[in-house]
């Protein structure tokens, strides 16, 4: 039986790599974006890789878009095999400068969007007794990083919402994780919303955004991470926690070592020390 996965956010970046490496593993790929007219990138991928990929529309922040396509996609092809939560932006601010707006946006695309496909996937997963949902979480999921309160309090929820659910998932033959990319080159820095004006916090900020430009400069490529979060989803290994680098597995790893909180809080200082 081919398998069905649907992915989202795959306009660009990992999700669209993603999507063709596991269209090219055989699997039966709904790979979803909120503007169907930015597929060429993906649709040229597809091509060029000699593989097909089922391009819908999904903004995953309608939820009842989202229950009307999992409705659509279960009736169609039988059921959903692999949910892979991707779509995901970054915020740049600190607390004092985020509006509650920016805050809000950030939980519902990072945070209440995976969740709700989560829950829109379960009942066919469980009464299959077989499933697997990943999410692209983030290192940032794991460490908070300055500048990033908005961004890395949803990561740090959808993980903590996963990490949860997977024991209790599991019972019923369906695995849980997440994927934690460190820097991948992207359009996700473009993308991310940031202010115009540090104001007070100028000198940390610009501090910060040099130190982000030289982690980007030695950043993953896409199309590795790509690759690698379609390996954590071949897999037969259950892992609830997946990196996509050496790089994200040690600097995860530090944090969650980090009893006291010592150990992160001296390496995020330095992020934003004046040269
Ligand atoms: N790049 C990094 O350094 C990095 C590191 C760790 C984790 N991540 C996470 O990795 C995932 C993929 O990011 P990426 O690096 O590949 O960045 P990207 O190139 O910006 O891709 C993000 C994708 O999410 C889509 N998206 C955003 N909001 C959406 C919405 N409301 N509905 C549907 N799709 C939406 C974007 O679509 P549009 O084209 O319509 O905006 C785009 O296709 C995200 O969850 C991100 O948080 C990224």
């Amino acid at each position: 039986m081919t398998e069905v996965a649907l992915i989202t956010g795959t306009s660009s970046g990992m999700g669209l790599h993603a999507a063709i490496e596991l269209a090219r593993h055989g699997l039966h790929v709904v790979a979803t974006m909120r503007d169907v007219g930015k597929a060429d990138r993906l649709r040229a991928a597809a091509s060029a890789a000699g593989v097909e990929v089922d391009v819908r529309a999904l903004d995953v922040v309608d939820h009842a878009a989202a229950a009307t396509l999992v409705a659509e996609i279960e009736a169609e092809l039988g059921g959903i095999d692999v949910l892979l939560n991707n779509a995901g932006r970054g915020g740049v601010a600190t607390a004092e400068q985020a509006s509650m707006e920016l805050v809000r946006d950030q939980l519902e695309v990072n945070y209440l969007a995976p969740v709700n496909l989560t829950k829109l996937v379960l009942p066919g997963m469980r009464e299959r007794g077989n499933g697997r949902i990943f999410t692209i979480t983030s290192v940032g999921g794991a460490v908070g990083q300055p500048f990033a309160d908005t961004y890395c309090g949803a990561k740090f929820a959808v993980e903590g919402f996963m990490q949860s659910l997977a024991p209790v998932a599991e019972q019923f033959g369906i695995r849980v994780s997440v994927i934690e990319p460190a820097a991948v080159a992207s359009d996700f820095v473009s993308n991310a919303e940031r202010p115009d004006d540090g104001g007070p916090y100028s000198a940390l900020l610009d501090a910060y955004i040099a130190r982000t430009a030289g982690a980007f400069a030695n950043a993953q490529t896409s199309e590795s991470a790509g690759t690698a979060i379609a390996a954590a989803v071949l897999s037969d290994e259950y892992r609830f926690r997946w990196q996509t680098s050496d790089g994200a597995t040690a600097f995860v790893s530090a944090s969650l070592a980090d009893t006291d909180g010592s150990r992160v809080l001296g390496v995020t200082r330095g992020w934003i020390a004046a040269g």
